[in-house]
């Protein structure tokens, strides 16, 4: 009764029957004090039709809140930020919480095309993939990690012909952005001081993450620094927080110069289409829709699209920027024709295993969550509540099956959750992924309910996937959602090297370390894979393509490449190929998907761009 009282709240002030923005900025004042004065509500401005600026940037998501900061810095510009989405709330500040996220309005609530290969066991055979509608964008719903990648991610970005972007150069770009606060790494080279992300640890740690960093070591790996010199070990979650509170890209980059005159940022408006003149394939500006009416806002030098992976595609299509062919059948005036939409890549993770531990107050679980202990420790920035998204230890590996990889590239990544798919006995979680209470019941409902709360999980990432996806529009109409097809696990490979993840895992439960709490896995089969010997690599591959989801890591639609590059939509200075005024700047430039989380590298693209921009425009300020 309490905890159901206690969801209602919380759903209510994420805004689920919050609709009109007014109120819910009123709620929002009311529930998010501001903790110094670089935070607080960010005002709302209402652009007049025909309005016109210097830079108009769309969407305030982890890259748009950066490029609207940098350009604003020169004070003569004027530069207008629209944003679909409303302000973040108090609840969306809770770490842990991240997941309940996607069942709320801050989430555009996209789902893929039924796929072959995963999601075997959700609704319909598709996959949820939330995006943030909100100041802050997927920034807000995403689980707080702060990754980069491997160097060679970068120094590969180079290869494929795009100067500029390679490790060495890329680097001083993530550290400008950053305020580190792990005190051991203040010092490092690798790390930024006096940015405006705050990077922290969450302050909670139980047993689980001593036998974490214990397991790690027993099987030869160093507790390290993954954002620094090795990738490979284990570690602790390096996370966007402040406090113990989310650090969002606009509490941290809007928040502060939310005064600054030059910059005017919309909410609650939504850009159906860029403005192009079709003679001279210019820029001009962008049509949106606030409160039910379509306005038009002009750019006097450019239009910046930070819509991410699915609608900076999405918008270029509809403004005639996109394949020949698609665009033809849809009825749509082809200006340029490039292969927009293409090249799809995103992480999946394995996330339906449970692992149970002999032991009281290890594990976190719903009910753990709620309770009042839980949230008086939060208030003092401290308690569960603060691990970032429920993950408490990242590893990271080389398979025996990346033999293409030089040695220190991994193909593998274990996030370990608090918790597990098994302690999630409201159904929350499994209503985000799509997992039906039928497959709940089969698979958890046999265990007793004091295990289904000492559960926690390993789950194996795939980072360097070979599979790639597409999107398309569904009709010329805005409000038709794209199709999204991910074809995850297309590329047999992945399905293998997934495996291995799965592997790796039963490896880190069989150290001492976790052994010391008689760590067990759940073996009761998933349904549908009744057929294999439970453990066999075909019961591990049938198990994966039924509850492999996606972390929501969607980049590449509008690849960066040179012009000569047939695959590219953008150059490497992220100006829209055969387009003029044009830019695309955030996770849908990424050409191949680094081994990493993905909102660092959209911040550190955001920050170059910026410099980019100001370069092009330099001796016409
Ligand atoms: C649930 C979830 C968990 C994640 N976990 C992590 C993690 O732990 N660590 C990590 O590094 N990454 C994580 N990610 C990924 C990471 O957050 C994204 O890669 C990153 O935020 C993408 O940034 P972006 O700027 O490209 O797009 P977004 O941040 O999605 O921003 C796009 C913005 O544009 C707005 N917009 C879109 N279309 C329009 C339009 N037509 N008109 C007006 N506005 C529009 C959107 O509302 C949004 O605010 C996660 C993502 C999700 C969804
Ligand atoms: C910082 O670096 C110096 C010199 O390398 C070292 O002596 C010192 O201990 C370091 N401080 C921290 C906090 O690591
Ligand atoms: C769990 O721990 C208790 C007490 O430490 C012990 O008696 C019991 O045998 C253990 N059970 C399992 C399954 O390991
Ligand atoms: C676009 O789709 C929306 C929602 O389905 C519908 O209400 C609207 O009438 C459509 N617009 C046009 C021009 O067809």
């Amino acid at each position: 009764m309490r905890i159901s009282i206690f969801i209602c709240f919380i759903l209510s002030i994420s805004g689920v029957s919050l609709e009109r923005y007014n109120i819910f900025d009123i709620w929002t004042n009311l529930f998010r004090p501001p903790q110094n004065e670089n935070e607080g509500f960010i005002p709302d401005y209402n652009p007049k039709n025909g309005q016109e600026y210097d830079f108009i940037v769309v969407g305030a998501g982890s890259a748009g809140c950066v490029v609207a900061n940098r350009l604003s810095e020169v004070p003569q510009w004027k530069v207008l930020l629209l944003e679909s989405g409303g302000n973040e709330n108090y609840f969306s500040d809770i770490p842990i919480f991240a997941p309940f996220l996607s069942i709320t309005p801050m989430n555009w609530g996209y789902t893929s095309e039924p796929e072959q290969k995963a999601c075997r066991d959700l609704r319909g055979h598709v996959c949820y993939l939330p995006r943030g509608k909100v100041l802050g964008g997927s920034s807000v719903l995403n689980f707080l990690i702060y990754q980069r990648g491997h160097p060679d991610d970068y120094n590969d970005w180079v290869r494929m012909g795009n100067d500029g972007w390679s490790y060495e150069e890329v680097l001083p770009y993530f550290k400008k952005s950053e305020n580190i606060k792990i005190q051991e790494l203040k010092n490092s080279t690798y790390h930024g001081l006096g940015g405006y992300l705050d990077i922290d640890h969450a302050p909670y740690s139980s047993s689980l993450n001593t036998a974490f960093r214990e397991a790690g070591e027993e099987l030869g790996y160093e507790w390290n620094d993954p954002n620094g010199e090795k990738l490979i070990g284990f570690s602790k979650p390096q996370a966007t927080m402040r406090n113990g509170k989310r650090c969002s890209s606009s509490k941290a980059f809007l928040e502060p110069i939310r005064f600054r005159r030059n910059l005017k940022v919309s909410k609650h408006s939504t850009v159906t289409r860029i403005i192009i003149d079709p003679f001279t394939n210019i820029a001009k500006g962008v049509e949106f829709i606030k409160n039910n009416k379509r306005r038009k806002v002009y750019a006097r030098r450019e239009v910046i699209l930070s819509a991410g992976s699915i609608g900076s595609a999405q918008l270029l299509m509809l403004s005639g920027v996109g394949p020949k062919e698609h665009l033809r059948e849809l009825g749509i005036n082809n200006l340029v024709n490039l292969p927009v939409g293409y090249n799809l890549q995103d992480h999946v993770t394995f996330s339906g295993n449970a692992f149970i531990v002999n032991a009281s107050g290890l594990c976190i679980n719903d009910i753990t969550a709620a309770s009042p202990s839980s949230a008086a420790a939060y208030m003092m920035g401290d308690g569960p509540l603060t691990i970032p998204g429920g993950a408490a230890g990242l590893a990271f590996t080389q398979t025996e099956f990346a033999r293409d990889l030089a040695p220190g590239r991994p193909d593998i990544e274990l996030v370990m959750g608090a918790g597990s798919l098994a302690g999630d006995l409201l159904g929350i979680i499994r209503s985000m992924l799509g997992i039906t209470d039928n497959w709940y019941r089969e698979v958890y409902g046999s265990l007793p309910l004091e295990d289904r709360q000492r559960s926690f999980s390993l789950n194996p990432i795939l980072i360097r996937p070979r599979s790639v996806g597409r999107v398309t529009l569904r009709s010329s109409n805005f409000s038709d959602q794209p199709k999204i097809h991910p074809n995850y696990f297309e590329h047999p490979d992945d399905l293998q090297a997934m495996k291995e993840g799965v592997r790796f895992a039963q490896r880190v439960i069989n150290t001492n370390g976790f052994q010391r709490f008689g760590t067990r896995l759940h073996s009761a089969p998933f349904p549908n894979c009744e057929g294999f010997l439970f453990n066999s690599d075909e019961y591990w591959e049938c198990a994966i393509m039924q509850t492999s989801i996606t972390l929501d890591h969607q980049v590449g639609t509008c690849k960066m490449g040179p012009k000569s590059d047939p695959t590219a939509v953008v150059s490497p200075r992220l100006l829209v190929h055969g387009m003029q005024r044009l830019r695309v700047v955030d996770a849908s430039v990424i050409p191949r998907i680094p081994a990493s989380h993905t909102h660092a590298p959209v911040v550190m693209i955001a920050e170059k761009a910026s410099d980019l921009i100001k370069e092009d425009w330099e001796g016409s300020i």
